[in-house]
């Protein structure tokens, strides 16, 4: 059986969020508002130590306080396994209490649980804990712990460095940044002896969720339910399960009641991990028209003290541009902090701020226009892996970002450039991010009332994965999307992608794919054998707008798939979808995938009173085919926003004495908001990755916040002269500088 798309493809086209209505009405459920009969309300008491150990908790108080159930402490919630590598990911393998060891500040030491928010909190503050103090170290210096180790390398990068004429070498350093999606973690579990826990979480990945709380909980397979209908975001923080889940849903089990457990923000800088910060040489040197003849890059990062999760900021290093020498390296450093994360775009965002900020050094040394620089290190393959792109086209988004910019009219000049009284910069930078594809299933259900039901355990981030799924399926069936229903999140449906390193979309097409396919193969059957239709036709089914007929036959002589159904005698007929990750694949393995990009901004610089913004931006994306543009534009739009924060506002800073994150707060952990948010150009080239999946789609989630910070550093050099090489900027960098001059 073959079908092939319907003529009028919604694939490339745009489509407003098909939840968008629930959201803007308020009725769409995220984890926190599930509510239940007798729900009781936990709050976690954190450790107010960054080391040291417990000697003993006093919970006589607030056991005996207005509403409380019960406090939890290591001596009465049980153990947790802790669970391996290849069972479930997680970021924190050590279970929450598994000892008196405290390694960073706010580690879980208790639980309250009682009837209402307020008395937990109340009765929380009044948990007494006897602490062996010790200094934890929160040293933001990066000295590696071990010799750093080759990640990439090829020819002679130092003997190459070592005898250029032209080369720069700087070192770049990013702070640690907290994820801060809107939505709060939160649980709401539910246990239930006949059915076993059902936990609403707020999820980027539900079936490693699941995982992870079986074997912690020690339940058979079936005892777990993971509920995840909506997410406020989650920027890496919700990739894997942190230790509140488990406590939340052991205490729902001991208590026999619905537990609501909701992290405050507080919590939320050192429970759901964070991005470490990096400090990062970078060795360049060049011929004098400006071909780079050896790139060397040599990170570190901090991790925390028994975890280890390696911020990867050699991601797009070895393959970004083209040269006969390179050398990455990378360490890490042990600290007495929280355990770090995935932070949007992990690795490859900190590690191109270094690399392009080193690229825009050179342009300048070398007189070079920095547009001009990159164009000339294009490479034609993959020079890292030793493999050709599956497509790459950053040329064109370079070429294509200048124009939409203007960037021909830049005067290179250090704050030669004015309007309306304001010294403007302008920067550009390259980008780069992975395409991979996650194993996925799907199911695609055709109901005899016309409509269609998509369904998979993944999740939509907000990033609209529930309407490019609607596309998907309309791609094959040709349904409107207002009769396809899209079901996400519950791991009671087939299992589906993590929504993690922009991997979503790109691993659901071949599963969604095939599941309508199998549908329609299924519906076919049925309708052959209810002499609906004659046999297969030699060029296999088709659906046109809903119609099931011969390929090689105009739509009108098949019948609606509804028809068919009821004829049948069928209320639904469902097919089912799954692909393997690209790993599998050997021709994705035969290729470097990867999607890039380019942005171009300008910032304002008012030097009378030392006010930089960020004006505008240009960002052309080359990420395959664009399922639905404006759902893409919106990634891109709100990544470019995210790097802004980077470029100019984010930074944690930690308490020496006892490693708190002093500013846990959204007053003084600075975020981007509308009010800072630039005028923002997204253009996509669309050349379809087809060794990714049969769309061509690859991912864009996490792409547009890489180079952003390198681009707007870039552009402030040009309007003021300071070069800063330690995120964030910070006014004073230009003050210092006598730039307010
Ligand atoms: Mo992304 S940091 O893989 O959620």
């Amino acid at each position: 059986m073959t079908t092939t798309a319907h003529p009028d493809t919604p694939i490339g086209r745009d489509y407003t969020r098909v939840e968008g209505p629930l959201k803007v009405t308020g009725r769409a459920q995220y984890a926190a508002d599930h509510r239940f009969p007798g729900m009781l309300y936990a709050v976690p008491v954190g450790a107010t130590v960054g080391k040291g150990r417990i000697r003993g908790i006093e919970a006589g108080v607030a056991r005996g306080m207005p509403g409380v159930h019960k406090v939890y402490t290591r001596e009465n919630i049980g153990r947790f396994p802790r669970v391996d590598e290849k069972t479930a990911k997680l970021d924190e393998y050590r279970p929450p209490m598994e000892d008196d060891v405290i390694r960073y500040y706010g580690q879980y030491v208790a639980v309250v649980v009682a009837d209402t928010l307020e008395q937990a909190i109340a009765a929380a503050t009044a948990v007494y804990v006897d602490y062996d103090e010790q200094v934890p170290d929160v040293s933001m210096d990066l000295v590696p712990d071990e010799e750093p180790a080759v990640e990439s390398e090829r020819g002679d990068a130092q003997g190459e460095f070592d005898r250029a004429a032209i080369r720069i070498d700087h070192t770049y350093t990013t702070p640690p940044e907290t994820n801060n999606p809107l939505e709060l973690h939160a649980t709401v579990a539910v246990y239930d002896e006949a059915q076993g826990f059902t936990l609403y979480e707020s999820s980027q990945g539900v079936v490693n969720h699941k995982a992870a709380m079986v074997r912690m909980l020690e339940v058979p397979e079936d005892r777990v339910r993971i509920i995840t209908e909506h997410v406020g975001s989650g920027f890496g923080s919700k990739l894997w399960p942190w230790g509140h889940s488990v406590l939340a849903a052991a205490a729902a089990r001991d208590l026999g009641r619905p537990v609501k457990l909701v992290l405050s923000r507080r919590m939320m800088f050192h429970n759901v991990g964070h991005r470490s910060n990096t400090r990062q040489r970078v060795r360049l040197s060049a011929t004098k028209d400006g071909r780079l003849t050896s790139l060397q890059h040599d990170y570190l990062f901090h991790v925390a003290r028994e975890e280890y999760h390696k911020e990867n900021c050699g991601e797009a290093t070895a393959f970004l541009y083209s040269t006969p020498n390179l050398r990455v390296t990378y360490g890490s450093a042990r600290r007495d902090i929280a355990p770090t994360t995935s932070m949007r775009g992990p690795g490859a965002v900190p590690g191109l701020y270094a690399i392009e900020s080193a690229m825009d050094e050179l342009a300048i040394e070398l007189g070079l226009d920095p547009v001009e620089l990159r164009l000339r290190n294009e490479p034609e393959r993959d020079e890292g892996a030793n493999l050709p792109f599956s497509s790459r086209h950053l040329r064109e988004c370079l070429l294509q970002g200048a124009e939409r910019f203007g960037w021909a009219r830049r005067d290179p000049r250090i704050g030669s450039m004015r309007r309306d009284g304001l010294i403007l910069g302008w920067g550009m930078a390259a980008c780069s991010w992975m395409a991979m594809r996650l194993k996925a299933q799907a199911q695609v259900e055709l109901r005899a009332d016309g409509t269609v039901r998509v369904a998979s355990a993944t999740q939509d981030i907000g990033t609209g994965t529930y309407t490019v799924v609607a596309q998907m399926a309309a791609f094959v069936l040709g349904v409107p999307l207002d009769r396809i229903e899209v079901a996400l999140g519950d791991t009671t449906l087939p299992p589906g992608p993590t929504s993690g390193g922009s991997m979503a979309t790109g691993s659901l097409v071949p599963a969604v794919l095939a599941a309508a396919r199998d549908a329609v193969g299924r519906l076919a059957d049925c309708a052959v054998r209810a002499g609906l239709l004659e046999a297969e036709p030699p060029g296999g089914w088709r659906v046109t707008d809903g119609r099931l007929h011969g390929a090689d036959r105009p739509p009108s002589s098949g019948v609606p798939f509804e028809q068919a159904l009821r004829t049948a005698g069928l209320d639904r007929i469902a097919g089912q979808g799954s692909a393997e990750g690209s790993e599998a694949d050997p021709a994705f393995k035969r290729h470097s995938n990867h999607s890039f990009g380019a942005h171009f901004v300008e910032v304002t610089w008012e030097p009378a009173i030392a006010r930089l913004r960020l004006s505008r931006v240009a960002t052309v994306i080359d990420a395959g085919r664009i399922i639905n543009p404006r759902t893409g534009r919106n990634q891109i739009e709100g990544a470019i926003v995210m790097g802004l924060g980077m470029g100019l506002l984010e930074e944690t800073s930690y308490d020496r004495r006892n490693g708190a994150p002093v500013n846990n707060n959204l007053a003084d952990y600075m975020v981007a908001t509308n009010a800072d948010a630039p005028e923002i150009d997204v253009h996509f080239v669309e050349y379809p990755d087809t060794v990714l999946n049969e769309l061509g789609a690859r991912g864009i989630g996490e792409i547009g916040l890489a180079g952003v910070a390198a681009a707007i550093t870039s552009a402030v050099h040009h309007a003021t002269g300071v070069r800063v090489r330690d995120l964030p900027v910070k006014i004073e960098d230009l003050l210092a500088s006598g730039a307010a001059g």
